[in-house]
Parts: structure tokens; sequence; C-alpha cells
């Protein structure tokens, strides 16, 4: 495995109400005791915090800061033998911690305490297990130390009040000692058959909370828009509660709670604000009401529990309700709490004991991180969440700085040549089986011998196939930076030759201005706005007086997931669309001005046409893209040191693409056709 660089790509904030900046060469913080790791990120799960702090400015303890809270990936460093991970392993980093920015997501590598870091099983995707874990402590330390819940009889869970309340009370920073000692008589703790309210219930935390709680063996009563979650949330049997309120009508839902539980609730979660934590307050009610009406048993309860999330109540607490916020700082700061809280959700993940958030959106790269944010912020991302992945980013990274000079990021073997040649069938299919545009056609017609130079020729099997259309006096040249995949001499047709030549430096004097057509594919990933001038020029100078320019391109900005099933979740096709999308940043400000291109470099535009994608040939498309990451990852694993250092995750990402176009996924497309002329 690759040690990690030096320095680092970050996400820094340098004041509130700003994106993040992504920054370059930052230096890779460092592991500073034995039970740290060092792990590089693979995806980044956005919690609202990332975009609230922000926003609102609190929770940045200093600037520029670096933010994020959770992600997967990958150890690449230990420090002590006593850890229980290896380098390699795969594993969710949940990091509460945000005074630490050794700590923080945002960044491509980050320090994590081992007993803050969950191993990520197989058969969990990293995109939902970038997604739970936050969400899942708070959820946890809410109901075992807020409540007192006890976890032991789920797959042997922790007694997180029992094993706080063991600790030494001057272990604890300040501000969470009452919380964890002093606000629940451990006699009225929550367990089998008490009611919750969770209020907020769309939210990741509340789903989690919700499961947690049905399976210590309490009821659940769920506050939520009914009419955006009802159904997903009645479907399914791990997310259905006992009962569903509806949230639109505030009072209303007070009125129901009140009406269905009486004196029951005593215990309520808030994860919306402070409005609907003092309508859970108000719900909660009822059981003073109940308390100091009636004559109750000596042990009954006496009182009422309420935690808020993102804030408590400000009207006061009264008639045995207590209010709690949620002592976070247990889970970085007290390795035990950490240790059993990593742990159980270890084995909670490897029993598949609970289900896991629903990712509503991937976006791909540092950069991708507030538009996520964005996303999450217009109110786009609810009742699930929204994910970075930087694998991807990673990919294209790697690639572009093994080949030299061009960055040519597939392989050159004969699986890459059977890719190359199931494009071009499908590429001739979508023309109508023209190999020349009828413009282009119809002027050379009548021609007895025609010169045609193919550039970036790969297999060579357009030039193969064309030779035998046009007469057989006709010359026909390839031309590509590697020879690799040509087809032996002696079984190329008798007027078909290859040459070893790079597009981008001036071609032989014996070709200048020799032929009457000059054919260009598939080369759209090398092109930038600075090269592509040069290109332009450099090619027409093989033409005659009056000569073709043929282009036919891939066009990056048209690539779009689709489905054929509507809601259908797709992460890894608009993961991968989004790669393509990014990996040429600046293709709009060229791409947009071709024609210009053309006339600029001496060719008059005679066709602009764009063809298509069918839907018979979908299939077809996505198999070119199985085939494409295949051989990325190949290319990769062969250039990196030691060989076959193919990161796993990425094998996964292939199986994740290719179960989703099983579901009827695909990545839409537009190519398109232009074709310059020559001065006669
Ligand atoms: N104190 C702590 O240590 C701690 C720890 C974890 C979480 N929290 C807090 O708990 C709350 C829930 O966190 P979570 O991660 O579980 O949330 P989440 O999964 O992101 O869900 C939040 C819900 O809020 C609603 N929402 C989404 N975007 C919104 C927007 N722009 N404005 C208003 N509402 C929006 C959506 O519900 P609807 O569409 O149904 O309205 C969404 O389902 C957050 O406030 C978070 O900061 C605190």
């Amino acid at each position: 495995m690759n040690g990690p660089r030096a320095s680092q790509t970050v996400l820094l904030l340098h004041a509130p109400k700003q994106p993040y900046q992504v920054s370059e060469d930052y230096a890779t913080p460092r592991i500073d005791n034995g039970s740290e790791l060092l792990v590089r990120t693979q995806v980044i799960g956005l919690n609202p915090i990332d975009w609230k702090a922000p926003d609102f400015g609190f929770g940045i303890p200093v600037l520029p800061y670096i933010a994020g809270r959770e992600l997967v990936g990958q150890v690449v460093r230990t420090s002590g033998s006593t850890t229980r991970f290896q380098e390699g392993d795969q594993v969710i980093v949940i990091s509460t911690d945000y005074r630490d920015p050794r700590k923080a997501a945002f960044q491509e590598y980050v320090v994590a305490s081992d007993f803050n870091v969950v191993r990520l099983p197989p058969t969990v995707n990293p995109h939902a297990g970038a997604s739970l874990g936050v969400a899942f402590v708070a959820a946890a330390l809410s109901l075992g130390v807020c409540m007192g819940l006890s976890f032991q009889n789920i797959a042997d869970g922790p007694d997180l009040l029992k094993l706080v309340r063991k600790l030494d009370r001057n272990l604890l920073s300040e501000d969470i000692q009452s919380d964890c000692f002093d606000a629940l008589d451990i006699t009225q703790r929550a367990g089998p058959g008490d009611w919750i309210a969770i209020w907020g219930g769309s939210s990741t935390t509340a789903s989690i909370a919700s499961q947690l709680a049905r399976l210590a063996g309490l009821h659940v009563l769920l506050i939520a828009n009914q009419a955006k979650h009802g159904m997903r949330l009645a479907k399914d049997s791990a997310l259905r509660p006992d009962l569903l309120v509806d949230s639109h009508d505030q009072e209303r839902a007070v009125d129901i709670i009140q009406g269905s539980l009486g004196g029951k609730l005593r215990f309520g979660l808030d994860t919306q604000g402070r409005d609907s934590a003092e309508a859970l307050g108000r719900s909660m009610r009822a059981r003073e009401a109940v308390i100091g009406s009636i004559p109750t048993p000596p042990r009954t309860p006496t009182t009422t529990h309420l935690v808020g999330l993102a804030a408590l109540p400000n009207v006061p607490a009264a008639g045995g309700l207590i209010y709690h916020r949620v002592p976070i700082k247990l889970f970085h700061e007290v390795p035990q709490v950490g240790s059993a809280i990593t742990l159980w959700l270890e084995t909670l993940l490897e029993k598949s004991l609970i289900a896991l958030p629903d990712v509503l959106a991937v976006e791909e790269g540092f950069s991708g991180v507030n538009r996520g944010l964005d996303r999450m912020r217009r109110g786009e991302i609810s009742g699930g969440r929204a994910v970075v992945d930087c694998l991807g980013a990673y990919i294209i990274a790697m690639a572009e700085t093994l080949s030299s000079p061009s960055p040519y990021i597939f392989g050159r073997d004969h699986k890459s040549s059977i890719r190359l040649n199931y494009q071009h069938t499908l590429i001739k299919t979508l023309c109508n089986g023209q190999l020349l545009h009828p413009a282009v056609h119809q002027n050379i017609a009548s021609c007895s011998s025609i010169r045609v130079a193919d550039v970036a020729t790969g297999t060579a099997l357009w030039l193969i196939e064309l030779s035998d259309l046009l007469p057989k006096h006709s010359q026909l040249h390839g031309f590509d930076i590697s020879s690799d995949q040509y087809p032996l001499k002696e079984w190329l047709p008798k007027n078909v030759s290859l040459h070893e030549h790079d597009a981008f430096k001036p071609f032989a004097p014996e070709f200048l201005g020799s032929f009457d057509v000059v054919n260009l594919r598939f080369f759209i990933t090398l092109l930038n706005e600075e090269n592509i001038r040069p290109l332009l020029g450099n090619l027409k100078t093989l033409l005659k007086p009056g000569g073709f320019l043929q282009w036919l391109d891939f066009d990056p900005r048209s690539a779009r997931a689709i489905t054929i099933r509507p809601g259908l979740h797709m992460p890894r096709t608009e993961s991968v669309v989004s790669i393509m999308r990014e990996a040429q940043p600046d293709v709009d400000s060229w791409l947009r001005h071709h024609s210009d291109l053309f006339e600029a470099a001496g060719l008059h535009p005679i066709a602009d046409e764009r063809v298509k994608l069918r839907n018979h040939l979908r299939p077809i498309w996505n198999h070119c893209h199985i085939m494409g990451m295949e051989e990325l990852s190949r290319h990769m694993s062969r250039n990196t040191e030691g060989g076959s250092d193919m990161p796993s995750p990425l094998l996964q990402q292939i199986k994740d693409l290719e179960a989703e176009f099983a579901q009827g996924t695909s990545i839409d497309a537009e190519w398109f056709m232009m074709i310059g002329q020559t001065q006669q």
C-alpha cells in the first residue's frame, strides 16, 4: 500500500457565510498517540452542522477551519501495536471532536482515535457507511445516557448509563457532568414497554433512534411530515413506528399525542429545533397531570425526559420534565464509551440489524462538498443523506499522474482493444452505419483515389472498414501515439499503413497537405482550452485544399443519469456521471465555441450535428462504461508501485454500477459530429 503523501487536499472555511475552498498542498496531519490512526478519505457523509455552522457562525473554533464529521476511508497508518486496525482496513470514521482539525472529514487524510472507528463490513456500501455514524452516536447517547435505555438485549450492546456512572465524574468535561450523573434517577430509566416520541421523524438520527428504541422493546411514536414521509415509513418494517403523527399542524399533533398516550409518554427526542422541542414538551405535559391527579403506586416514575438535539425549549422545564442536551463529547473524550459504541455498531452492521440511511445524493470530489451542502440548504435532502465520493476524483488524479506526457487514462491491452472495437460498433450503428459523414462522402465520391488519415486510430478498425468502401487505389494512414493496439502489419489491407505519432506534434513532411479527409474520434478526454487550438491547427496541415476534417466525439456536458424506474436510487450511476462531467471542468468554455475554433484553424464548418443515444443501444453503452472503469482500474494497478494495489472499493464501485445498470439505469449521452473544410 502507498504511504500517505506529505501534503494533501483540504477544504478550508476562511470566514462564516462563505463556501469551503479547495486548498492543495496543505500539510498532512500527524498521529499523536498509540490509539490514533491515519485514514485516507474515500466517501464523506454530510451532516446538517456542516452547512449550519458556517451559515449561522457557530461551532467554528478557529479560522480558517476544516469541517466534516464523518467518512469512510482506508487506514494508511497506525501508530501502536494495541490498535485493532491494520493498514488497508476500510473503516467508518466518526469525528464528533470538532475542535481538533486533524480529525475533520473535509480533507484527504484524517486522524482518528481508534475507539471512534468502525470496521466497514463488506456488506455495507461505503456511501451508506459514511452516512450513519454521527446519527448513530447521537441516538445511542440520547437513548442510552439521557434516557438510560440499556442496549444489552440488542446483540449484547452496552449499558451506557451504568458504564458512565462507574467513571470518575471529574474525568468528564464539566459541562456534561450533570447530564451524565444527575439528570436521570437510575430507577426511572427507560425500559421495555415505555413510549418514546421522536419529533423530526424524517431525520437520520430519528430513524436510528427509532430503530434502537424498538429493538430494545420501547414503543415509538414518530412526528413527521406525513405527506412527504408517510409512505416510506409505512412501507419499511424496520422504520415503521407504532404510531405516526403528522407534523403539519403542530397543535393538532400535540393533541393527538396527548390523546393517544395520555400520561404514558415519559421520553421525548426532538431532532428539529426549538419550536418542535417546545411542542414535544407540551405533549409530555399530560404525564404531569396524571401524576398529579390520581393516586399512583409508590415506584411510579415521576420524571419525564426530553432530549433536544438541535435546540431545547425556551420555556423552563416544569412538573417533573427534565431537559437534556446530548453529551456527545463522551464519545471522543472517554475511550470506554467510544469503544462500547463503535464495537456495538460494528456488530449491528455485520448482523444487518439496523436499516441504513438512504443515500439521496452523491457528489464527486472535494469540490462536491459545497454542491452537496447547497442541496441541503435548499431542503432537497429529506429523509436520507447526501455524501461526497472522493474516490472518482482520486482515480482521475492518479490516472493523470501515471501517464505522461498526455493523460490517456485507459489501458492498451487486448481488453482495451475489445472496448474500443465495441465502442466503434456502437457509434457506427448510431451513425446509421456510415463511416464518413454524407457531406464528406458526396464530395469525394467521384474521386478514383482518396487519401484518408485517421488520427488516434487505436485498433485502426474504422480505417480498415473504410478501406473496403473506398476505391482500391485509395491510401489510408493511421496515426496513434502508441502502436500497442495495432493489428499485425501482415493482416492489414494493402492500402492501410499505420504510424506511431503524437497528434500534438508536427507530422512528417511527406504527409503535409496530402489528405482528402482527416478523421478524429474519441479524443476529447485529452483536450483542454490550451491544446485544442494547436491540435486543430496541426490536423489542418495534413489536408489538401478543399480537404475535410471530420471530428466525432462524446460531449461530456450531455452526461445524465437516467432510469426506467422513477425514484430508483442510483448513486453509482450518478457518481460516474459526475466524474464524466467534472473530469474536464473547462470543457464548456471551448466546446461551446467549436465552430469558432474550426474557423480560427482555417476550417470552414460545413456540418455540426448531434448524435443521440437510442434506447436499444443503452446496454452496449452501459457495457462500455463497465469496461472503461475496469480498464482504468487495471491501468492504475499496473502502474502503482508493487503491482496489484487496486483499491478494493474500486472493484466494489464497479460491481455497484453493474447492479444499478441491471436494474435499469443508464448514462444518457450525446456525441457531436463536426465537419470543417479547408479553402479550395
Ligand atoms: N447535538 C449533537 O451532538 C447532534 C448530533 C447529531 C445531530 N444533531 C442535530 O440533530 C438534527 C438532525 O440531524 P440529522 O443528521 O439526523 O438530520 P438529517 O438526517 O439531515 O435530517 C434533517 C431533516 O431536516 C429537514 N430538512 C432538511 N433540510 C432542511 C433545511 N434546509 N431546512 C429545514 N429543514 C430541513 C428534513 O426533514 P423534512 O423534509 O421532513 O422537514 C430532514 O429529514 C440536526 O439539527 C443536527 O444538527 C445534533
